[in-house]
């Protein structure tokens, strides 16, 4: 028992004060400082939460060290290879793989919700015709809550869980091929129920009522390969933000809007979409050294997107099985923009050789190849993150649903350290210093 412990003294006043490790199945052990505050009367200071575990969770392991995912135990590259995004969705959700009925059933259930209610197809005209997609998405999910409310819905029950999980899995594609098709001014596409998830995705992006699209069958197993590399990745910020956004009992599917709009920035699930737009701005390969250059300066802005990850520092599993993917997809594919891949090649092999990204262990991560796959399947890059965010659907409401069924249920509620003012008597407005500035960036 006493090895299970950890002793922190406060050097002040020599005050000793015992903490439980705790471990878990892989992974560092933790200390279980839930009663910091009321043994020492201080808190935990952890900005960005570089050394907290926040919760234990059975769903997704990351050894960054050694580039390892496991989901439910199963290797990510195992799944890329021999699963599909269905199936992944089931084991994340269910902690198993299906059995071949129950397979059948999930896609069948995932199947039949995919149409939107007709009232949430007026929300889109709403937005104006240029907005980014992810601010659709942002709206659109988030108006699913009064659709899916608690008048109707118990989401405490198992029943009103699986409500919330089917709906939102099923029905996130079609949203997204929606934000698409509004942002082009042509009509919307409806669901098919013959069609797999992924191929139903594609059809609703690129059919229109004058013609079908029949996409190819590589273009269906990268986009279903694409939606398991990115189904989940542990408490990573958006998905922190859906879970604290829940934590407080809010609706699940206005969780999920938080999600989608935590992931959207371009540290997160943006950077695919930066990533092109870098490639596009180094142009040449001549210009990568210049660029490379720039990332090390630290009085400057850029830095390498789609390199570098917080938990991994060895080559992210998810961008190793899309490079090798990537290669077999442009040999198979005619109407692709090789030269960006050329780029993008080299540009790692610069940035792998080089002594700043060697000592950061910065490696390229899942956003520096992705966005070169969708490009090639003919996606604008403004739906990159959308994509992210359709395939990240299942990594939140699962990793919801098991903070919901766990038996201490506690709405996260972090503290600070607080440095501004101290206590001060209120100054009459007569009595007050001349001001310069209103608001700092205010527009006169
Ligand atoms: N280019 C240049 N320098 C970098 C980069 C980069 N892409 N990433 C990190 N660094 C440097 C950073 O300047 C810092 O240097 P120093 O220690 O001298 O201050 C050091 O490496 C550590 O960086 P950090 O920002 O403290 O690390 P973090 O764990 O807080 O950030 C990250 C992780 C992913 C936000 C960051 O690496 C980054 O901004 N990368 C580019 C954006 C990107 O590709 N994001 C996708 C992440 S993977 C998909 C997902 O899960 O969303």
């Amino acid at each position: 028992m006493k090895n299970d412990t950890i002793t922190f003294i406060d050097n002040r006043s020599g005050k000793k004060h015992n903490f439980t490790i705790k471990k878990g199945s892989s992974g560092p052990d933790v200390v279980d400082l839930t009663s910091f505050f009321s043994k020492t009367g201080m808190f935990i200071y952890d900005p960005g939460f570089t050394s907290t575990a926040s919760c234990s969770s059975q769903i997704t392991y990351i050894d960054g060290e050694k580039g390892t995912l496991l989901h439910r135990g199963y290797k990510i590259e195992d799944l890329a290879e021999k699963s599909d995004y269905p199936e992944v969705c089931y084991l994340l959700l269910n902690g198993e793989l299906p059995s071949k009925e129950n397979k059948e059933r999930f896609i069948s259930i995932l199947t039949h919700h995919t149409m939107l209610h007709e009232q949430i197809l007026r929300f889109y005209s709403g937005f104006r015709r240029d907005s980014h997609p992810m601010a659709v998405m942002v709206g659109i999910v988030g108006a699913l809550s009064s659709f899916y409310s608690e008048k109707i819905y118990d989401f405490s029950t198992t029943e009103g869980k699986w409500v919330a999980v089917s709906r939102l899995l099923a029905k996130l594609p079609t949203m997204a091929a929606m934000a698409y098709k509004y942002s082009l001014g042509q009509p919307f596409i409806y669901p098919k129920n013959n069609l797999s998830y992924a191929e139903n995705f594609l059809h609703m992006m690129f059919s229109t009522p004058c013609g079908e699209y029949k996409p190819s069958q590589a273009s269906i197993d990268a986009l279903d390969k694409l939606l398991i590399l990115h189904a989940d990745h542990e408490q990573n910020a958006s998905t922190s933000t859906v879970k604290i956004a829940g934590s407080s009992g809010a609706n699940p599917f206005a969780c999920v809007a938080a999600g989608v709009a935590s992931l959207w920035g371009p540290a997160h699930g943006g950077a695919n979409e930066s990533v092109i737009r870098m490639l596009n701005e180094i142009g040449n390969e001549k210009n990568i050294k210049k660029y490379i250059e720039k990332a090390k300066n630290k009085d400057d802005p850029f830095r390498l997107m789609g390199f570098g990850h917080r938990v991994y520092k060895n080559y992210d599993p998810r961008a190793n099985v899309l490079r090798k993917y990537c290669h077999n997809l442009l040999k198979e594919s005619d109407n692709f923009n090789l030269p960006l891949f050329k780029l993008a090649n080299k540009l790692e092999e610069i940035a792998l050789n080089d002594s700043y990204f060697i000592k950061k262990k910065l490696y390229p991560n899942v956003d520096f190849y992705s966005g070169i796959i969708l490009k090639a399947l003919g996606l604008p890059e403004s739906m990159f993150t959308v994509i992210f965010a359709v395939a990240r659907t299942v990594g939140w409401i699962s990793q919801w649903k098991e903070m919901t069924e766990m038996s201490q249920k506690k709405i996260s509620r972090p503290r600070q350290l607080y440095i501004g003012n101290n206590h001060r008597e209120y100054i009459d407005i007569l009595k007050r210093k001349k001001q310069k500035q209103m608001f700092p960036g205010e527009i006169k």
